[in-house]
């Protein structure tokens, strides 16, 4: 049996919707805790699959696990020595498990951690982590498709300089680099809010960390780090993702857990399809957000997706969506990842009249989609076509929930919750006699 959502539409959104952590923030957080023997409790923490996967993950390397995903906690008991092999089973399920690696090699000064394959959105290289580590003094070679990292006397203060500003290579470098003797300086690295908050949990932890939020940061080495509690950053890719929803339904949504300060260029585009966008200020984290009012019909964007503070690449479904029901003709182009293009053929399966030339997809909107069955093949291609599903009429049906679920919470109920007609139904599989 498998899973698909069905969605009868069109609908449009309306209503109040709460955002907890982010998915790319809160994993790095749970690989984080290996630095430090003891329990470090992470909150708004998201219920979804990927949180699973590191718990087992950090389970099967030693530590104790306490996840209450009602509550949005998750309790990390590291021991004094955990193991340092992360399987491919469990890697190839969740590519993020690579960020085990950096805390690893700086704390036990080895690591074997298979290689995430290549996946629905591109090849996703590892070179810069690699390459970083070994300027760090880490020994590492790829055998039998896992990276085996040594650094028999612990990793030293180096420069590096990364070529791109890899989101990952970042991550998994600074967390080595928190325990190395001597002073590390990055050049070069992403900015993304993920990594603030990662760095900000490290210095919490006793680390000492310049130039979070910078381009280039200066990591000075300390002989150990401590537990910590810490709030994980509110997820600025699912609040994207209903201020898409809304502005492409037409609707009026009001996303609370995530400020505006986090989506820069996000809320501009927002506003050039004709969307009104309003801060909604509270001193609590979980409540501060912003209100979207879509337009009756959206007008085409032009978008161009980069590093942060640029357009996330992760919203790029949905920029494609909202230019395929816009009066007129858009253009997004892609600068991240070159296969992400598989979601734009099921969005035609719906009317969608897209065109792809090299990294650009430009889009001649129609003033209206009309439903079909379509395959989600990434997390954020899956939350594009429920999206594009709520804005086309009749009935669309999305396989491959399993996607959507890594990365969204409870994501049914919320659509309900703002009026949408959607469902979860299990499907018999195909078999072919
Ligand atoms: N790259 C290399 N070599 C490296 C590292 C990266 O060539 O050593 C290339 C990649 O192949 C890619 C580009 O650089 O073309 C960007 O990769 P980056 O390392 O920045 O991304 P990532 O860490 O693999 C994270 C998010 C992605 C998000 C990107 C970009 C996590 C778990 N994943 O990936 O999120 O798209 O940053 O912002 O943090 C998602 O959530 O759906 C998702 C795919």
């Amino acid at each position: 049996m498998r899973h698909v959502f069905v969605i009868e539409g069109p609908a449009v959104l309306s209503g109040d919707v709460t955002v907890t952590g982010a998915k790319n923030s809160v994993l790095k957080l749970m690989a984080a805790t290996l630095l430090a023997p003891g329990r470090s409790v992470i909150s708004n923490v998201p219920a979804i699959a990927d949180v699973r996967i590191m718990c087992e993950l950090l389970h099967r390397l030693g530590c104790g696990i306490d996840y209450d995903a009602g509550a949005g906690t998750v309790a990390i008991d590291v021991p004094e020595a955990p193991g340092i092999t992360a399987d491919y089973e469990l890697v190839r399920l969740m590519r993020a498990s690579i960020s085990v690696l950096g805390p690893l090699v700086g704390r036990m000064h080895a690591a074997e951690v298979a290689v995430p394959g290549g996946d629905a959105i591109g090849s996703r290289g590892l070179d810069m982590h690699q390459h970083g580590l070994e300027q760090l003094g880490a020994d590492v070679s790829l055998e039998h498709g896992y990276f085996v990292a040594s650094a028999p006397n612990g990793l030293r203060g180096t420069d590096i300089s990364l070529p791109f500003p890899s989101v990952g290579a970042t991550e998994n470098l600074v967390m080595a680099s928190v325990l190395a003797r001597g002073v590390t300086t990055i050049e070069n690295v992403a900015k993304e809010p993920e990594i603030v908050d990662i760095c900000e949990m490290l210095v919490e932890m006793g680390a000492d960390i310049e130039g979070i939020g910078t381009s280039r940061l200066v990591v000075t080495g300390v002989p150990g780090l401590r537990p910590v509690d810490h709030r994980c950053v509110g997820d600025r890719i699912v609040a994207g993702t209903w201020a898409f929803a809304a502005a492409a339904t037409g609707g009026d949504v009001t996303v609370h857990g995530v400020e505006l300060d986090l989506l820069p260029n996000v809320a501009d585009k927002l506003v050039e399809a004709g969307a009104r966008v309003e801060p909604v200020v509270s001193e609590d984290p979980a409540i501060a957000g912003f209100r979207v009012i879509g337009p009756s019909r959206p007008r085409p964007i032009r978008v161009s997706t980069l590093p942060f503070p640029g357009f996330p690449t992760d919203l790029q479904p949905f920029v494609i969506t909202l230019n395929a029901v816009a009066d007129g003709v858009g253009l997004l182009t892609e600068n991240l990842f070159e296969a992400r293009w598989r979601f734009v053929n099921e969005l035609s399966r719906l009317g969608a009249r897209v065109s792809i030339d090299g990294n650009h997809a430009l889009v001649t909107g129609t003033d209206s989609l009309s439903g079909a069955e379509v395959e989600a093949s990434d997390i954020r291609a899956g939350a594009g076509l429920v999206v594009a599903g709520l804005t086309a009429g009749g009935r669309t049906e999305v396989s491959g929930v399993d996607h959507i679920e890594r990365g969204y919470e409870h994501f049914v109920e919320k659509l309900t919750q703002l009026g949408a007609s959607v469902e979860r139904v299990e499907k018999p599989d195909t078999v072919i006699p």
